[in-house]
């Protein structure tokens, strides 16, 4: 049966978001039909409304989201209904190259849902990020959700499926942060934040927080900042070195996506280190320069790409630290806001105000 429920579309490039009524399909084979109990406001949403991703519109935003299954497809067996979920973007294939290899982070034919969900016309829907769910029910691939204890508040439970996980993954996974480290993150809001956390939780010696806005730098110390740099008052890589010995740190964390703080993280951090970068450029962005500071720097260069998180491994593991408090994941929360309030949302993510909103349903 199809389920007609609300969602949130963007349109046209561009163009404020609406309110709209989606229909749901029923899930077939491979596919699970999720009640939507909360979904953050991720700025990759933003990006998609921008055009900044692709011009598949009309998308169906959102993707930072857990909810409960309502349905399965016939063959579904991972799943079943009743079951409390985190959406994720990583359903991998298990038969790809990279799965094959045991790298199954890295997987090359990650599983969306076969059906799409559509405009009363009959137009069909992208879901962002192959989820969609600023939505109340959405259609997923069956691997797309990972089933964590329920215990945990679902708005605090959705961010892991995506900025806050994107983050931590970068320090942890992409950046192999450990014990004594030195580690510093540019651009710390939800993403950012999570980096912060996901240093803390690896043992990271100093960690230096770097951002334009003192709000954020505020938040970055519940984070586990033991340092923070107004980058718009001081020089982030004269600052950088110097609460680093004149060296640099580490590893440096990235979490805006633009060429000048990627420079600044290039060149904040010591000879051989490694630099994450997990902000989002957009295509347009260039960076210029010289080939022979990559050379003579040594190190790692690295992108991270949801983190490099294994869902099925990372999200259960992070909510029950979560729930042992010691992973303060609901200081992400700003607030939550109904469903027709995501245009205001994106107001106030630009204007620096929160860190997430989060729409509960
Ligand atoms: N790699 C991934 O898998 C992944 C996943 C989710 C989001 N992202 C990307 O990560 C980036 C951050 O996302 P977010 O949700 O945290 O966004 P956000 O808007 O919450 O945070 C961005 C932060 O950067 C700060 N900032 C902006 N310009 C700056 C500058 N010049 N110097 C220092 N700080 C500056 C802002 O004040 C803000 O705190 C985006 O590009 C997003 O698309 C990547
Ligand atoms: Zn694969
Ligand atoms: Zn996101």
């Amino acid at each position: 049966m199809t389920v007609k429920v609300q969602g949130v579309v963007a349109a046209r490039k561009g163009a404020r978001v609406e309110l709209t009524t989606v229909l749901v399909p029923e899930p077939g084979p491979g596919e699970a039909r999720v009640r939507i109990q909360a979904c953050g406001v991720c700025h990759t949403d933003l990006h998609y409304r921008e055009g900044g991703i692709g011009e598949d519109f009309p998308y169906l935003l959102g993707h930072e989201a857990a909810g409960v299954v309502q349905a399965v497809g016939g063959d579904v067996t991972d799943v079943a209904p009743g079951d409390f979920v985190i959406l994720n973007w990583r359903a991998v294939c298990g038969h790809c190259r990279a799965c094959a290899r045991g790298r199954p982070w890295y997987c090359f034919a990650t599983r969306n849902a076969t059906q799409p969900m559509t405009l009363e016309d009959g137009t069909a829907l992208s879901p962002a990020l192959g989820i969609g769910a600023f939505v109340e029910q959405t259609l997923v691939a069956a691997g797309q959700c990972t089933k964590v204890n329920p215990a945990i508040k679902p708005e605090v439970a959705g961010l892991l499926g995506c900025g806050v996980m994107a983050g931590i993954g970068a320090a942890i996974n992409t950046g192999g942060v450990s014990r004594g480290d030195s580690v510093a993150v540019i651009g710390c809001g939800g993403v950012g934040g999570g980096a912060l956390l996901g240093a803390s939780l690896a043992g990271a010696g100093t960690i230096i927080a770097v951002d334009v806005d003192d709000r954020k730098l505020e938040w970055a110390r519940g984070f586990g900042a033991t340092h923070v740099v107004n980058s718009r008052e001081t020089d982030a890589v004269d600052a950088i070195r110097e609460l680093t010995g004149g060296f640099g740190a580490d590893v440096v964390i990235e979490a805006i996506g633009r060429p000048e703080t990627y420079k600044q993280a290039f060149y904040a951090r010591d000879l051989a280190g490694t630099v994450v970068l997990v902000g989002v450029p957009t295509p347009e962005m260039l960076l210029e320069m010289p080939l022979l500071d990559f050379f003579g720097r040594g190190g790692a260069l690295k992108s991270s790409w949801y983190g490099d998180c294994l869902p099925s491994r990372d999200f259960p593991m992070l909510v029950d630290l979560h729930l042992q408090g010691r992973l303060p994941l609901e200081r992400f929360v700003s607030e939550t806001i109904p469903l027709d309030q995501v245009e205001e949302a994106f107001a106030k993510m630009a204007r620096g105000e929160v860190l997430r909103s989060v729409v509960t349903f």
